[in-house]
């Protein structure tokens, strides 16, 4: 059942990387609610995942002459959703107006396919589409989880957590202290000061520094970070965005732009952030309660905690109830 999140609804969401949809009609769910997305020579097109004759999944079917044509019957549906050919129809019959499938947002931006199965209510997540000069970009996941979209995304936020989930990596558990830091708000965009954390291996090239990290939230699901370090001009940017499946399952998507090592394989990073992921899948697969409090009360919040308690704030005002409690 799809859960009323307006706010959500309203949401662009990455449903697929765009390399991830080739010629067949590739099933997703969103918030829910089951969507068949494919591409036709129009674009890129996601309908409600069900066949209005007798229900059965489009994205069991294929895609033909430029449009998508059920599984059972053969009923084939133009990129609008309208059924355009009843097999077997007599020829003289003209085509229930009925017979249409449900239609939502959907476009190909960035090496992303995105849905919104309202009415966006802004546009596209700044994070792709912008590579600054020089620098070189990768997409990492998708990694399903089976955590709520918030709580993916605040363990992306929280700086805390990497010396102990990430030890040996991004932090070392005899520097855990966090200097307290403020989180500022521009333009819509949450943003903290700089956050200084020893690295034994900041990036997955064996270099320990310490790093300084900016964090940033853009919207609901959608974080980013901006990591420089003291010995170096690199900059390494990270976005994560969240599909929400359900309240129970997200998959991440990241894209990393880096200013360095232009010439170290892509793999080398996607590699790293697979070792990452599966740290950080221990703990929000197991986090109690599964969805994120937004009661301030609720858990017992540190100083480090600033940009947390910030996100859990801003998903309040939002009116975010998915994957919330
Ligand atoms: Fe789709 Fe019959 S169920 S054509
Ligand atoms: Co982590």
């Amino acid at each position: 059942m799809i859960n009323q999140d307006t706010t959500l609804m309203n949401e662009w969401h990455p449903v697929l990387l765009s390399s991830a949809l080739g010629d067949k009609p590739e099933a997703v769910i969103l918030l829910g609610e089951k969507l068949a997305v494919f591409r036709t020579s129009n674009g890129v097109h996601a309908f409600k995942d069900l066949c209005i004759h007798r229900g059965v999944p489009l994205s069991l079917g294929k895609i033909k002459e430029d449009e998508l044509v059920c599984a059972y019957h053969g009923w084939s549906y133009n990129g609008c959703g309208a059924c355009t050919r009843i097999p077997s129809l007599p020829k003289h019959q003209a085509i229930p107006s009925k017979a249409k499938a449900q239609v939502y947002s959907c476009v190909e931006a960035n090496g992303l396919i995105w849905v919104c199965l309202g009415t966006p209510s802004r546009p596209l997540p700044p994070v792709c589409g912008f590579i600054p000069d020089g620098f070189k970009e990768v997409f990492m996941g998708p990694y399903t989880l089976q955590a709520a979209g918030p709580r993916v995304v605040e363990n992306f936020l929280d700086v805390s957590h990497l010396m102990f989930v990430h030890e040996g990596l991004l932090g070392d558990a005899d520097y855990a202290e966090i200097d307290d830091y403020r989180v500022m708000e521009e333009d819509g965009v949450l943003r903290t000061e700089e956050i200084v954390v020893y690295q034994p291996d900041a990036d997955g090239t064996g270099r320990g520094v310490n790093s300084r990290y900016v964090y940033e939230v853009y919207g609901p699901l959608c974080v980013g970070l901006t990591k420089t370090d003291d010995r170096s001009d690199h900059i390494f940017r990270l976005f994560l965005m969240v599909l929400p499946v359900t309240e129970s399952q997200s998959v991440a998507y990241m894209l990393k732009q880096r200013n360095y090592a232009y010439d170290e394989p892509d793999e080398v990073f996607i590699r790293f952030q697979d070792t990452l992921i599966e740290q950080d899948r221990v703990m929000v697969e197991n986090q109690k309660p599964e969805l994120l409090p937004l009661d301030l009360q609720a858990e017992l919040h540190l100083k480090a905690d600033r940009l947390s308690i910030a996100y859990r704030k801003r998903l309040r005002e939002w009116g975010v109830t998915f994957g919330t409690a």
